[in-house]
């Protein structure tokens, strides 16, 4: 499969908000990432379903929406009804992910697990089969444009010879620090979907930028 790409609105201009979808939508880009932050499970605040709803009047591509929130069931249907076409939690925040995962697959959206930078990625083992998604922080969530963390390269190829053995489809997806020099070594290591935020809104050009990442190569 060709990688997929997946902007952050984190990084887009929160003034602006529907030139700068209008942009992803008129890109190569595949998804709309979108991060939500409860200032408990993360040290931010980002903006949660009124914003997604409206997002979601102007979006055309999937929005892949990533909860770094606390308790995060008791969202879902919200977040379902706001446009969320993807729902990822993370491991650390779901005491019973099993029936999380089960949850959001009941709601007929995909479903996926976020590890952050260290948990390891065996504690999928047992899930692995049931995900759509499992995507790797790169960085420790929470902000944009923050260095990207090595070891990822490792966790990445963990992760593909866990799925190859276990017959699971899910895809993975890197977010945090990913920008052209590291894009490659990643699809390499076995990533599906990139995520960038300051990579693609920060240039001079961001649909250059896109092209540029979805053109990557092996
Ligand atoms: C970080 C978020 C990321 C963030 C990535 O907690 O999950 O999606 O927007 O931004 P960059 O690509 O700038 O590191
Ligand atoms: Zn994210």
């Amino acid at each position: 499969m060709n990688h997929l790409i997946a902007p952050s609105l984190l990084s887009a201009d929160f003034a602006n908000l529907e030139r700068d979808i209008e942009i992803i939508n008129k890109s190569e880009a595949d998804w709309f990432h979108i991060d939500v932050m409860d200032g408990v499970f993360v040290p931010n605040i980002s903006f949660g379903q009124p914003v997604i709803r409206h997002i979601n009047k102007h979006a055309k591509k999937p929005m892949d929406v990533h909860l770094m929130i606390i308790d995060p069931d008791r969202y879902f249907k919200d977040f379902k009804e706001a446009g969320a076409d993807i729902i990822t939690v993370h491991y650390e925040a779901c005491t019973h992910l099993h029936r999380s995962i089960q949850a959001i697959k009941l709601l007929d959206i995909k479903a996926g697990v976020v590890l952050n930078p260290h948990t390891p990625v065996n504690v999928l083992e047992d899930i692995i089969t049931e995900l759509d998604l499992v995507l790797l922080m790169s960085v420790n969530p929470g902000f944009g444009g923050q260095k990207f963390i090595e070891n990822t390269y490792k966790k990445t190829r963990d992760l593909k010879t866990l799925i190859t053995k276990t017959g699971s489809k899910a895809l993975i997806e890197i977010d945090g620090g990913v920008n052209l020099e590291n894009a490659p070594k990643l699809i390499e290591s076995g990533a599906d979907v990139l995520v960038a935020g300051n990579t693609v809104f920060s240039a001079p050009n961001p649909t250059l930028m896109i092209k540029s990442l979805k053109g990557l190569s092996k």
